[in-house]
């Protein structure tokens, strides 16, 4: 299988992309901290921050990357499914994109513009810059942050129930090396 889709499967960095942004979202989101900024700030959690701000930034970055290489990809068109359903799965799929810019997003300019630097990789620090508005966005991140993890797991649910139940090829054209239960084919 190439780098790029096919009317039936996702291509390799498609694939790729989605499961590493996957990985690491569930990462950042078991070390992230709420809490009053004592909690998050603290030195105790410095080393569990930073994680989770790299982390973070990753998702960013590969989202970006996703995205553009989106514009000259394949993607697979949709198996035989009621319209609902088809329009369901697509709203869910931008929903998750907007989701994967606006955690990481709100959380960079909350945490510059709430008084606190932004560090990356251990690599230094950004900012902070003033502001009195970057704490409630914050927040605003965190519960984002949640929101994205259930809308994840409702997505990830309905992926499997397709493959289970509606025996379509949903879930073999992301994953590599499933088969595909309405042919018979893997890949
Ligand atoms: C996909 C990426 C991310 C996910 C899923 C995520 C998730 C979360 C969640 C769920 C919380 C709230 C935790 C709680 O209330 O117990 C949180 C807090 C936090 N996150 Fe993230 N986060 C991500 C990226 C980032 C990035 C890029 C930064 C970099 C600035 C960051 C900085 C913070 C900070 C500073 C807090 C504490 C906010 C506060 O309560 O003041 N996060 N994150
Ligand atoms: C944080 C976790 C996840 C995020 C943010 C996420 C996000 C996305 C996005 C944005 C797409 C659309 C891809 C495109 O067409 O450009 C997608 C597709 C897909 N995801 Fe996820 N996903 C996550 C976890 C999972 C998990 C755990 C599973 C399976 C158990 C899964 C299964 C799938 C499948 C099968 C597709 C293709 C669906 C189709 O072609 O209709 N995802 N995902």
């Amino acid at each position: 299988m190439s780098l790029s889709g096919t009317a039936t499967r996702y291509g390799r960095l498609a694939q790729a992309f989605h499961w590493l942004t996957a990985l690491l979202v569930l990462i950042a989101f078991l070390v992230s901290a709420g809490g009053p900024p004592e909690r998050v700030y603290s030195a105790a959690r410095a080393p569990t921050l930073l994680l989770h701000e790299s982390l973070g930034f990753t998702v960013f970055c590969l989202l970006v990357i996703r995205l553009v290489w989106r514009r000259f990809d394949r993607i697979p068109d949709a198996p035989a499914m009621p319209a609902w359903m088809e329009v369901a799965s697509k709203a869910t799929h931008w929903a998750l994109y907007a989701l994967l810019f606006a955690v990481p997003a709100t959380a960079m300019v909350g945490t510059l513009f709430g008084g606190h630097p932004v560090t990356v990789y251990g690599l230094g620090a950004i900012g902070p810059f003033s502001g009195t508005w970057g704490a409630p966005l914050a927040e605003i991140h965190g519960t984002l942050g949640d929101i994205m993890m259930w809308l994840a797991g409702l997505h990830a649910a309905a992926a499997i129930f397709h493959h289970v139940f509606l025996r379509d090829r949903v879930l073999s054209q992301m994953l590599p090396g499933l088969p595909d239960p309405s042919s018979g084919q893997g890949g």
